[in-house]
């Protein structure tokens, strides 16, 4: 695996799972910044999914890792900032397509669905599972495109 700088984050629902994911993270030996929550406290999800996106969408981490309940609200979120590919994952196959077809600079899990065990196998597959390219790469591109155009027709 390519040495990565990961940001990680949560809102209050997924906050206990990032604990798990940052022990997770430093067992490993894996560079990360928590960006928050820090607290247990109710959090909108998207004051804390919206800064990380930006922040790896301007090459400041390689990859993120944003948790919250479901790990859908954050993955909505991050998905609006140009640049980021955000999947929510709860198994290990659609994480390793994730970022073999897609390319994936975002995994988001959600702490209600997916125990802790299953969530670092899910990240172990995930960081090491490389894009693929060629074809992949041609449907990323379209991808770009439409966020280049703002098309929606
Ligand atoms: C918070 O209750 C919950 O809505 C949030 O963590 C997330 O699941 C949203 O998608």
């Amino acid at each position: 695996m390519e040495l990565l700088k990961i940001a990680v984050g949560s809102d209050h629902g997924g906050f206990n799972l990032k604990k798990i994911i940052i022990e997770h993270l430093k067992e490993k030996g894996i560079d990360y910044e928590d960006l928050g929550c820090f607290t247990p406290d109710s959090v909108d999800y998207p004051d804390i999914a919206f800064p990380l996106a930006k922040r790896v969408a301007k090459g400041e981490f390689d990859r993120g890792i944003i948790i919250c309940g479901t790990g859908i609200g954050v993955s909505i979120v991050a998905n609006k900032v140009p640049g980021i590919r955000a999947a929510v994952c709860s198994d290990c196959f659609s994480a390793k397509a994730s970022r073999e077809h897609n390319d994936a600079n975002i995994l988001t899990l959600g702490e209600r669905v997916i125990g802790p065990g299953l969530a670092k196998e899910i990240l172990d597959v995930w960081l090491e599972a490389e894009f693929q390219g060629g074809r992949h790469e041609t449907r990323v591109n379209k991808i770009k495109i439409i966020e280049g155009d703002g098309a929606v027709n």
